[in-house]
């Protein structure tokens, strides 16, 4: 059984503040992209395994895809599987692929495998494996609270050509949690009625996707900076960083200057382009 993993971005991120627990309260638009990895489920006798054709990437007890497949199995005690994953969403990138392959897993493991888990229990599993992953177990959009678990599916299409670009570095998700600088000021929270005014006037649009993490993350890493920049001079309404970075996605009203923007992305740089009204397809029809 071969299924995709989508990529998402964040349609602003705002830091609600630091809890007792040491987890961090937000509030997020999560957003499919189109860009996705594949993973190729095979059954076997026992056990999960898995091979990856990334050879930086740990493919033990390290890699989620494992954690998730123990995870299912133990619900049932016996059966096994092997995943091949083809990885193209790059890592440490703020898309959220680590999440979204845990989350492949979880929805397809139950079938491959004629297991009956319940949602709540999925939703369980995904939370206990981190805090993006329960999103990737929604179909479509969604607006996340909590430390990103609590989840509430929103109807937005986005009206916009979306370039997501990601240069060529790593920022540690728990580094960029770590070094926020958490402000006093109130936080609009609601920013799914944020967006949809954002998408009727466009001078509205970047106070919808203020991402609290731009400040800290884009002065330790200027070329992320850099990169916004580069987006809104080549004809982006609005630009932002997705997650804790270090992708940075461009919305344009057309085709054409999308198509402009992504011919000028620097080598180097991974580009991806997500059409207007675009949605995932995660179990694409056999044949
Ligand atoms: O939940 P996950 O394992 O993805 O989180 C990685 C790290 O990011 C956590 O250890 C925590 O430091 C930080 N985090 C946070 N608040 C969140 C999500 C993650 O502080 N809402």
């Amino acid at each position: 059984m071969t299924v995709r993993s989508y990529a998402k971005i964040n349609l602003g991120l705002r830091i609600i503040g630091k809890r007792p627990d040491g987890y961090h309260d937000l509030v997020t638009v999560f957003h499919y992209i189109d860009l996705y990895d594949t993973l190729t489920l095979t059954p076997m006798e026992t056990g999960a395994s898995m091979e990856c054709n990334r050879e930086d990437l740990p493919c033990d007890d390290r890699n989620l895809c494992i954690r998730a497949a123990k995870a299912v199995l133990a619900l049932t005690g016996s059966g096994g599987v092997h995943i091949v994953l083809g990885k193209r969403i790059p890592t440490g990138a703020g898309l959220g692929g680590g999440s979204s392959n845990a989350a492949a897993v979880l929805r397809a493991l139950p079938v491959l495998l004629g297991l009956q888990v319940g949602t709540d229990e999925l939703h369980s599993i995904a939370a206990g494996l981190g805090s993006d992953v329960p999103f990737f177990l929604q179909d479509s959009s969604t607006e996340a609270h909590g430390r990103g678990e609590i989840l509430r599916p929103i109807d937005f299409r986005s009206p916009w050509w979306i370039l997501t670009v990601t240069p060529d570095m790593h920022v540690s998700t728990a580094w960029a949690y770590g070094s926020l600088r958490l402000g006093g000021a109130a936080i609009d929270s609601q920013l799914t009625s944020a967006l949809a005014r954002g998408a009727a006037d466009e001078s509205l649009l970047a106070h919808a996707l203020i991402n609290d993490f731009e400040p800290t993350v884009m002065e330790r890493f200027p070329e992320i900076a850099a990169l916004r920049s580069r987006l809104l001079a080549s004809g982006a309404i609005a630009a932002a960083m997705s997650g804790s970075g270090s992708s940075v996605y461009g919305l344009y009203t057309s085709e054409a200057s999308a198509a402009v923007a992504l011919e000028r992305i620097p080598s180097g740089m991974t580009a991806s382009l997500t059409a207007p009204g675009f949605s995932p397809v995660f179990i694409p029809p056999l044949g």
